[in-house]
C-alpha cells in the first residue's frame, strides 16, 4: 500500500528511512569516540558564588540538555515522516468529507425546489401544467407525469443530468434550474443536486423489481382483458406468468406486444419507459386509443393547435419519431446497441446521425466518480427486453 504512494507518502518515507539510517551513524560515532574529557579549570573571584564544577559541567548537566534535545529531535523526526505518511488519506477523507457535505446540501435544495413534482426523495410525482400554443393561448391544464429520479444516473451520465438540471427539458414542465440556462441555481448547487441524487439510486434487484412491476402491471391489463372471468389474485399472478412465459420468445404472436408493454411500461411514473419521450402526450394522460380520446375530449383546444392529435405511438415527443427507425439502423442488433448505451452529445448514432445525449441508456454503466472511485449503475432493461423493444420499434 505505502509502495504504491503518492508523492507525500514517497516524501514522508524518504524522510522515515533518512531519519533512520541518521540515529544508527549517530549512535555509532557517539559510542566509538565518545569518552570521558579532562575537564579545564579556572579561578574563580571571591564575589562569585561557584557554579557548579566542570565535572559535573561537563557530565550531568550537559548530558541532561542533550538528553532533552534528543528527545525533542527524535519527537520531531518521528512526528514528520508520520505527517507525511498520513497527508495522502487526509486529503482524501477530507474530500469525502465534502462529498458528504455536497449531499446533505443537495437533499435540502432537492426537498425545496423538486419534490414537490418529482416527490420526496424522488420517488416520483406529478406537475400541474398549462399547456399553451406558439403564440401562448391557453390549450389545456394537464397533470404531467414526474418520473422517479431513482434510477436516472443509470440512464445518464453525472455531465448530461448537470446538463437536464441546468436547461430543463424545452416542452415539458421541467424548468431549467443553473444560472447558465436562466435559473436560480449556481454550478455548485447543482452539483450538490447530484451528488444528492446518488445517493437515492436505485440498487440492481430494487430497479429490476420496480421495472417488472410495472411489465406486470401492463400484461396483467391484457390477461383480465382478454379473459374478464379472471379475478382471484393468484389467478391473474398466474396468467401473467404463464403469458410472459411465451411472449418473450421472439417467435410468439404476443412478441411484439411484450415489446410494446416494455415501452410504454408505467412503473415509477414512467422513468423507465420509452413512451414518455417518443409517444406524443404521453406523459400526460395520452396512454391508449381509448385514454387519448378521452383527454382530446376534455381539451379540444390539443387537437385544434396540433400539439395531440389523436393516439400516435412513437411518433416523437422529446425524442424523434420512430417510425422508418429502420432506415436509420441497418440492424436491428444496431439498434439494440444503441439503446443499451444511449446517445452522447456530439457523437454519431445510427445512419450518420448526431448525439444529443438525451437519448438515455438502459444497459447500465459505469462511472468513474473522481475520490469516490467507479460505481456501477443497474442495468434496466435486459438484452432480451431491449431486443423485444426494437422488434416492436421496427415494426411502427
Ligand atoms: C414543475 C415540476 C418540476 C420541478 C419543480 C422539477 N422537475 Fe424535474 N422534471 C419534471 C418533469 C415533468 C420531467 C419529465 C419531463 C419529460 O416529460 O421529459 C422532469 C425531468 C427531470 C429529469 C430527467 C429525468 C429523466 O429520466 O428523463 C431530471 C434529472 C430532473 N427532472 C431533475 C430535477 C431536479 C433535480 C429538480 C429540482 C432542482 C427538478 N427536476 C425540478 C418536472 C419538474
Ligand atoms: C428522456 C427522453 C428519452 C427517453 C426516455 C427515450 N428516448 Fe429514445 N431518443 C431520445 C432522443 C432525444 C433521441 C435522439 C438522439 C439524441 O438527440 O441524442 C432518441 C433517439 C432514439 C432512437 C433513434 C431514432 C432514430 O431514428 O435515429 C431510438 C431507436 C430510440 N430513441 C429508442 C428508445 C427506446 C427503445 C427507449 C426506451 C427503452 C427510448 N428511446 C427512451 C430521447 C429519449
Amino acid at each position: 500500500m505505502i509502495l504504491a504512494a503518492s508523492t507525500q507518502r514517497t516524501v514522508g518515507l524518504v524522510l522515515a528511512v533518512l531519519v533512520m539510517v541518521g540515529l544508527v551513524v549517530y549512535m555509532l560515532f557517539n559510542f566509538r569516540i565518545g569518552k570521558r574529557e579532562v575537564g579545564s579549570e579556572i579561578d574563580l573571584a571571591a564575589n562569585r558564588t561557584p557554579h557548579v564544577d566542570d565535572l559535573e559541567l561537563e557530565t550531568r548537566v550537559l548530558d541532561r540538555s542533550l538528553a532533552w534535545s534528543l528527545v525533542t529531535l527524535a519527537a520531531i523526526s518521528l512526528v514528520l515522516p508520520m505527517y507525511w505518511l498520513m497527508e495522502p488519506a487526509r486529503q482524501e477523507n477530507a474530500a469525502i468529507d465534502w462529498v458528504g457535505r455536497f449531499e446533505v446540501k443537495g437533499a435540502r435544495i432537492f426537498e425545496d425546489g423538486c419534490a414537490n413534482c418529482h416527490g420526496p426523495g424522488g420517488v416520483g410525482g406529478v406537475a400541474a401544467f398549462t399547456i399553451a400554443d406558439p403564440d401562448g393561448q391557453f390549450v389545456a391544464q394537464v397533470e404531467w407525469k414526474a418520473p422517479a429520479l431513482t434510477t436516472a444516473l443509470s440512464r445518464f451520465s453525472e455531465a448530461e443530468v448537470t446538463d437536464i438540471l441546468n436547461y430543463g427539458r424545452p416542452g415539458t414542465p421541467m424548468p431549467a434550474w443553473g444560472l447558465s440556462g436562466g435559473g436560480p441555481l449556481t454550478t455548485q448547487q447543482v452539483e450538490q443536486l447530484v451528488v444528492y441524487l446518488r445517493s437515492i439510486q436505485l440498487d440492481q434487484d430494487a430497479a429490476t423489481a420496480e421495472i417488472n412491476s410495472g411489465i406486470r402491471a401492463g400484461v396483467g391489463a391484457v390477461v383480465t382483458a382478454a379473459d374478464p372471468s379472471l379475478t382471484d389474485r393468484d389467478d391473474v399472478d398466474a396468467a401473467i406468468d404463464t403469458w410472459l412465459e411465451g411472449a418473450t420468445d421472439p417467435a410468439s404472436d404476443d412478441y411484439l406486444l411484450y415489446g410494446e408493454l416494455l415501452f410504454n411500461n408505467a412503473s415509477a411514473q414512467d422513468a423507465n419507459n420509452c413512451a414518455r419521450c417518443h409517444t406524443p402526450g404521453f406523459s400526460f394522460g395520452a396512454t391508449s386509443e381509448a385514454a387519448t380520446a378521452d383527454l382530446l375530449e376534455a381539451w379540444p383546444r390539443l387537437a385544434e393547435s396540433g400539439i395531440l392529435t389523436g393516439w400516435q405511438p412513437g411518433a416523437g415527443h422529446v425524442g424523434p419519431d420512430l417510425a422508418g427507425v429502420e432506415a436509420h439502423f441497418s440492424t436491428s442488433q444496431r439498434q439494440s446497441e444503441f439503446i443499451r448505451a444511449g446517445s452522447e452529445v456530439g457523437i454519431g448514432f445510427g445512419n450518420a446521425r448526431t448525439g444529443s445525449g438525451g437519448m438515455p441508456g438502459y444497459g447500465g454503466r459505469v462511472d468513474d466518480l473522481d475520490v469516490i472511485g467507479t460505481v456501477e449503475r443497474s442495468q434496466l432493461l435486459t438484452p432480451e427486453q431491449i431486443d423485444a423493444i426494437v422488434a416492436y420499434e421496427r415494426s411502427l
